[in-house]
């Protein structure tokens, strides 16, 4: 399996868990629901940036640097974050709604850019030798860390 693999996978059942939410947000009847929802999209999310951080980002540094894309996702992981973070500050439900849908955007417009610009700049650079020891990598820090 090559790291772009299994991130993929992983992508696939957050477009399932983003389904879920933009479902069943507009039946949420209290902030609390809408805060628990979003400490678990927190929660996955953050072992999921951690590793394309460590396992893509770190290794393509200088090729994304070239590329001008180097900020970018990065910057966009710190963003996801700061977006779900807002949601915990919200003080009534319809302002918690808001804007845990628009992490929810947010966050599916990243999934995006990965799919079409980060994982195929990634099979392209690295080596399968790499790819394939990046994904055991992967598998290591899932058993440590599991989602
Ligand atoms: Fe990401
Ligand atoms: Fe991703």
């Amino acid at each position: 399996m090559k790291i772009t693999e299994a991130l993929i996978a992983e992508h696939v059942v957050f477009h399932n868990l983003f389904d879920y939410i933009e479902r069943t947000l507009p039946r949420m009847k209290t902030l609390g629901e809408v805060k628990l929802m979003a400490g678990l999209l927190e929660s996955a999310l953050a072992a999921h940036a951690k590793a394309e951080d460590e396992l893509i980002l770190a290794p393509l540094e200088h090729c994304l640097a070239q590329m001008g894309h180097q900020e970018k996702f990065h910057h966009e992981h710190e963003e996801i974050d700061r977006n779900l973070n807002l949601v915990h500050a919200a003080r009534d439900l319809a302002k918690a709604r808001t804007l845990l849908r628009n992490a929810v955007d947010f966050s599916r417009r990243h999934f995006d850019s990965e799919e079409r610009i980060l994982f195929p700049i990634a099979e392209e650079m690295l080596k399968p030798d790499t790819l394939t020891a990046l994904a055991s990598s992967w598998k290591k820090q899932r058993e440590v860390d599991p989602l």
